[in-house]
């Protein structure tokens, strides 16, 4: 790791430290200008190639409530949202993601977008009256990463159905939280997001200093988005929460229940980062939904950032469960301003399932332990033994 003499080895095995200890050699430039104030990730728009197999999905598998629809598409929302939607799935030709969209402080904060993306170069565009029903005054632009990011204020306010009990579901979703984007420079991806007032919470990295991942929050949790390393710009999933880790099982029997057990990709599980318990799915067009719960506060300016060695077996299942190769490989293409698929540029650093499960890797479950090593096929993550 870099600098891992700056870093403080904990007694739950990461490494805490006060900066990010995240350098680039290969920077976006940094604006003059300030950045908008964001609030926090606020809805994405999934394009879909069947819309009524994928509100079966979101709608009567997953329980999200419909604000509205039409024929081409549907408005989703979590349990406690007050503005209009969190999910927008728009019928179209090819699966995709075509917006990233955050909530910014103030109508004044779309200026400032305006301004800091056109000094970097980036394809910018504003609509007073929005680009999906129940926003008003929005800013779309292509950024230097390749990703479409939308940022909004006006929005139509819907009730908050927080109390509505007579309308949870076991497995009910009642929040938006997080982004998780595919991207192959990691560290150029964070120190743009830093620029854009992002703070790094959490990373993975290794003792050359090779960043995998990054976590990053405006809202104080452990992340409104994170970059995964790897071939980008892909989308790798859009996470709702649910109350308690309960709900999550709950989901699990009832897909079970309705034969759908091949939507699970990974999990359910605890992970090691963030510290949530965590649930992948796989919608009908392979976009990757995590269900997530319990994750902890990190509002404080002082908030200790948490760095994982990517050797560490219990880093992202703190259970040391193997990860599955899909969830390292798959994700959503993402769409120009256009609505065309953005080219993906590959990574040329390692890549974490290589360097954890290929032949070279090793992991372990206690650093600095024969025992808890493990290399060659118990590599692969598997804990006892070989498994198929
Ligand atoms: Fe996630």
């Amino acid at each position: 790791m870099t600098n891992r003499e700056d870093m403080t080895l904990t007694s739950s095995g990461f490494y805490v430290s006060q900066e990010a200890p995240i350098r680039t050699d290969n920077p976006v430039p940094t604006p003059s200008v300030p950045a908008p104030d964001i609030l926090r990730c606020a809805y994405m728009e999934l394009v879909v190639t069947d819309l009524a197999r994928s509100r079966d999905f979101y709608v009567d598998v997953l329980g999200l409530t419909v604000t509205e629809e039409d024929e081409n598409a549907v408005y989703l929302r979590s349990l406690e949202e007050f503005i209009h939607h969190n999910l927008v799935l728009r019928q179209g030709p090819v699966a995709a993601v075509a917006a990233f969209s955050y909530r910014v402080r103030t109508p004044e904060d779309l200026e400032r977008a305006m301004a800091f993306y056109t000094e970097l170069g980036c394809r910018v565009e504003r609509r007073k009256e929005g680009f999906t029903k129940g926003i008003g005054d929005s800013v779309r632009v292509t950024d230097p990463l390749g990703f479409p990011y939308e940022f909004f204020h006006d929005v139509e306010h819907v009730e908050r159905l927080a109390w509505r009990y007579d309308l949870y579901t076991p497995g009910a979703l009642v929040r938006l939280d997080h982004f998780n984007q595919v991207t192959p420079d990691v560290p150029r991806a964070t120190k743009f997001m830093q620029d854009l007032g992002f703070r790094v919470t959490e990373d993975i990295q290794d003792e050359e200093g090779t960043v995998y991942a990054a976590w990053m929050r405006r809202k104080p949790t452990v992340h409104d988005t994170a970059m995964t390393g790897g071939n980008g710009p892909r989308m790798h999933h859009v996470a709702f929460s649910t109350h308690e880790k309960h709900n999550i099982l709950a989901i699990c029997d009832k897909l079970g229940a309705l034969r759908m057990s091949d939507a699970i990709e990974r999990g359910p599980g605890r992970h090691g980062v963030s510290n949530a318990f965590y649930l992948y799915l796989r919608d009908p067009d392979g976009h990757r939904v995590e269900i997530y719960t319990q994750d902890y506060y990190t509002g404080d300016p002082d908030n200790p950032v948490v760095t994982w060695d990517v050797h560490d077996n219990q880093r992202r299942d703190w259970w040391g469960n193997p990860v599955v190769p899909s969830w390292y490989t798959e994700a959503s293409l993402v769409l120009d301003l256009d609505g065309n698929p953005q080219p993906v540029v590959e990574r040329t650093e390692s890549s974490e399932m290589d360097v954890t499960i290929g032949a070279d890797g090793f992991s372990y479950t206690r650093a600095d332990d024969e025992n808890g090593s493990y290399r060659g096929e118990a590599s692969k993550g598997f804990k006892i033994g070989n498994q198929l």
